[in-house]
């Protein structure tokens, strides 16, 4: 069910939000702690799924289901809309092989960001039989942002909003803000970017270092060890192992930060605004654990060399071009009343020189076909790539004249794209049908950087 709450967030206000689900609290044990976030939806490989999706909101909305290979007619497309007071069931099966951490949006067209920013999204994990890390235990941190107005209100997007993509003063960890998190064991986390366009360079505050086992689409082959940071770009996800604290050592408590990352802001007349600075997502404790046989809380866990195997999608037959680009008329966005849906007339974010059109096919793919994609930015500014209805691999990112292979294969859906940067993935849909690819940054989205794929 989507539909409104109020919530005490600023002393003495209450915050108007559109939620998934009909009860403002989780269910006991859920990993997912705060109410400003989806109930978890947690299945298997092979399972169908079912969800009755019940509008109430004021808007035509639909469920995305932002990186599962789903058919096209329950992917929660734009052209496929729950009217207010609708209902609908979204049904679908999950193949093999289809382990990963996903998540769920609204999907329509120019109402997005909008639908999203009100709280609309939630976590999905697909579970594999044969999961090498099955015993760990599992921590979920779904990082989503919000931005109040000082009487609590969730203010409609400015100017500068929809240019860069809405940064709230609040980033929200599983809905609440910078909760206390105690490491006392060693843990598999999975993390999402669910914000409308805050990067998350993740990193703790002490240095420490911790492991990579997880993308968007499911585990790596091996861990990537030793990392002090990850960058996840709006949309993207990943799994982590994060380590208790050495037997006989003392507590050391730090912070989980996103770290400055500058993104190119644009500003309003030229040039570019300097980043955000760092903004701290929780409290972390690191207790040291000793592991005491037969109480059941193993501390320490070995983690395997080898993870599963990701095989490459082989030599693509097909190539295909996109393009971001943008242009800004100033005149135009300062002429007043000049607005669509509250969204500024004069700025025009581009796939292919041009801005979304629901009458137009952007581009066409065989079914089965491995393709070669090139994603390119034109633009002065960062724009994560996202593609529906499949995971893909990243094969290299030319910056500068210069190609650097990507040094390892892995499965994903969102990949950032730098100014000037050409990102080229290997991917191959599987069902016939439309699918949507557009920038993450959900205004974007909104003003027109998305296109549609035919797959026939
Ligand atoms: Cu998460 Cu088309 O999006
Ligand atoms: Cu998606
Ligand atoms: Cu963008």
């Amino acid at each position: 069910v989507a539909q409104p709450h109020a919530l005490e967030l600023l002393p003495g206000t209450q915050t108007p939000f559109w939620l998934y689900g009909d009860a403002l609290s989780t269910a006991p044990g859920s990993p997912i702690d705060g109410p400003i976030a989806g109930p978890l939806i947690d299945v298997r490989e092979g399972d169908t799924v079912e969800i009755v999706f019940i509008n109430r909101l004021p808007q035509p909305s639909m469920i995305h289901w932002h990186g599962m290979p789903v058919p096209p007619e329950q992917d929660g497309n734009p052209s496929n809309p729950v009217e207010p007071g609708a209902t609908r069931v979204y049904r679908f099966t999950l193949p093999r092989g289809s382990a990963g951490t996903y998540w769920y949006h609204p999907h329509p067209h120019m109402l997005t960001a909008e639908q999203v920013y009100r709280g609309l999204a939630g976590p999905v994990i697909v579970r594999a039989a044969d999961d090498p890390l099955a015993e760990w235990p599992e921590r979920h941190l779904f990082v989503t942002d919000l931005k109040l107005a000082a009487d609590g209100a969730i203010a409609p997007n400015d100017m500068m909003d929809w240019m860069n993509g809405r940064e709230g003063q609040f980033a929200l960890v599983n809905g609440a803000r910078r909760p206390r998190i105690a490491v006392a064991r060693d843990e598999r986390w999975r993390v999402w970017n669910a914000g409308s366009a805050r990067y998350l360079r993740l990193m703790f505050d002490d240095g420490r270092r911790f492991e990579q086992v997880g993308t968007d689409g499911g585990l790596l082959e091996r861990p990537r060890r030793d990392l002090t940071e990850l960058l996840l770009a709006p949309g993207e996800r990943a799994e982590l192992i994060v380590r208790a604290a050495a037997d006989g050592s003392a507590s050391t408590r730090t912070v989980l930060t996103a770290g400055v990352y500058d993104r190119r802001k644009m500003a309003m007349m030229h040039g570019s605004l300097p980043p955000e600075p760092a903004c701290a997502l929780a409290d972390v404790e690191f207790a040291s654990g000793v592991d005491t046989p037969g109480a059941g809380t193993q501390v320490h866990r070995a983690l395997p060399q080898h993870l599963r195997t990701v095989a490459s999608l082989g030599e693509p037959t097909a190539h295909k071009s996109v393009v971001f680009s943008e242009k800004m008329d100033m005149a135009a966005m300062h002429r007043p009343g000049a607005s669509n849906h509250g969204m500024p007339a004069g700025m025009s974010f581009m796939i292919n020189g041009a801005s979304y059109d629901p009458a137009r096919v952007t581009l066409t793919s065989r079914r089965g076909e491995v393709e070669l994609w090139s994603i390119e930015n034109r633009t002065d500014m960062d724009h994560p790539f996202h593609l529906h209805g499949t995971q893909f691999q990243v094969i290299e990112r030319e910056l500068e004249g210069v190609a650097t292979p990507e040094p390892f294969l892995a499965w994903r859906d969102t990949v950032n794209v730098q100014p000037g940067e050409t990102v080229r993935i290997a991917t191959m849909q599987s069902m016939r049908g439309e699918r949507m690819f557009h920038c993450h940054i959900l205004e974007h989205e909104d003003l027109g950087m998305m296109g549609a794929l035919k797959v026939t």
